[in-house]
């Protein structure tokens, strides 16, 4: 039975692939955007730009307005008490360095960080550049052959020395949910600080930040929808006190001197400098449209376009899957042929996925592979994509085998 979304004339980006003969099928590494959004960042645009926060103006008011406004909105989304526990970063990739200089200063020599063997680069170099900085020790959680991270290890692992763990909700490359109320639970048991990368696991399903109890959750918005160059930072407020001012510049300061100045707290004085306006704008637009579309149907069609995914690769002989994904995505090598030949050859078909090691290096090191290749689903995705993906794939391992 065709599995037709009925979002997918929301987005004109994958209306304009499709009349291009493309399919997109790589949607863990950036996201379609829906017509509101676009709608929303021209409608800033054409009603006249200005800067948030500095200015007494009509349109300073209204872009300012319109900023804060998508703060609520990404509090309400996340569930969280307050605007005020909401920062805007460039991505996660920003908000998690923003955590590794910010919190610089509680961490002592001989201490532990602890993240998982699964991380994407972007919660694993700030902390392994913080610890080489302040002689702390990294530690790996290892993962189970189904791609979760290990319980029973992080029970041994989660030390008392250990004052911050940091790891992914969902995998970018096993695309499994990892037990992070588990995780979480040892972490606090230890007095240790806890940072969840939200990137792939806030685009599927809304993230009950309380329920996860984590002092920081992360995301960027171009995977969810939104606009590039925008990331959210959660902080609860007690961790949020902890963090020392690491980028400096306009409006985030209080008072300066030219040989001393004070910080504003959070929000604003962790966004230094001119923030990405329209982008923030855009995102609260992206939040609405998800807003006003059924979690269930979103969900349930999502996992049909999953298992469609996952049943057609079982039928194929000679492929190896990468742990086993439970939503979204799924990554795979083929014996024999090499990701790349195969990616290539997909790509000479118009089917857009992605290959390598995902940003995610040390896993695939450890899965003894330097690359597979990954489809991944936004929920604009249609099972004629798969078919096209799939009718592809058989073409292009006929050719390589
Ligand atoms: C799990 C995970 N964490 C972090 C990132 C980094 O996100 P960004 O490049 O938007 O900063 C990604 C992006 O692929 C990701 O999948």
């Amino acid at each position: 039975m065709p599995l037709n979304s009925p979002w997918r004339a929301d987005f004109p980006g994958i209306l304009a692939l499709d009349a291009e003969g493309q399919t997109y099928l790589d949607s863990a590494a950036t996201s379609q955007k829906p017509q509101a959004m676009l709608d929303a960042l021209l409608g800033y645009y054409m009603s006249g730009a200005a800067n948030v926060h500095r200015a007494q103006h009509v349109p300073g008011e209204r872009a300012t307005w319109a900023f804060e406004t998508t703060r609520s909105k990404i509090a309400q989304w996340l569930q969280v008490e307050s605007p005020t526990q909401i920062l805007f970063t460039r991505g996660t990739t920003e908000a998690i360095n923003l955590l590794a200089y910010g919190l610089e200063t509680q961490f002592h020599p001989g201490d532990e960080i602890v993240i998982s063997a699964l991380e994407h680069h972007a919660n694993l170099l700030p902390w392994q550049q913080l610890a080489q900085r302040r002689g702390l020790h990294l530690r790996v959680l290892p993962l189970n052959a189904a791609g979760s991270i290990d319980l029973e290890q992080a029970a041994q692992l989660i030390g008392p020395r250990c004052r911050l763990l940091a790891i992914s909700q969902l995998s970018n490359v096993l695309g499994r949910w990892q037990p992070l109320p588990e995780l979480l639970a040892m972490a606090r048991a230890r007095g240790a600080l806890s940072v969840v990368d939200g990137a792939q696991g806030a685009v599927h399903g809304r993230p009950a930040v309380p329920a996860l109890d984590c002092d920081f959750y992360v995301f960027s918005a171009h995977k969810l929808y939104g606009p590039e160059g925008v990331g959210v930072l959660y902080g609860r407020d007690d961790a949020l006190q902890r963090l020392q001012h690491w980028q400096f510049g306009g409006e985030m300061v209080q008072a300066a001197d030219y040989h001393a100045a004070t910080f504003r707290p959070a929000p604003l004085g962790f966004e230094a400098g001119t923030p990405p306006i329209a982008g923030v704008i855009g995102l609260g637009a992206t939040l609405d449209y998800l807003t006003s579309l059924d979690p269930a149907a979103v969900a349930g069609h999502e996992a049909a376009l999953h298992n469609k995914l996952l049943a057609g690769l079982a039928v194929r002989d000679g492929i190896r899957l990468l742990g086993e994904p439970q939503v979204a995505l799924a990554s795979f090598t083929v014996d024999g042929v090499h990701s790349a030949d195969l990616a290539h050859l997909l790509s000479d078909q118009g089917i857009a996925v992605r290959t390598g090691h995902h940003c995610a290096m040390p896993l695939l090191k450890s899965l003894g592979l330097s690359g597979a290749v990954r489809v991944s689903l936004g929920l604009y995705n249609d099972s004629s994509d798969l078919d096209r993906f799939f009718s592809a794939f058989d073409r292009a391992l006929e050719l390589l085998r």
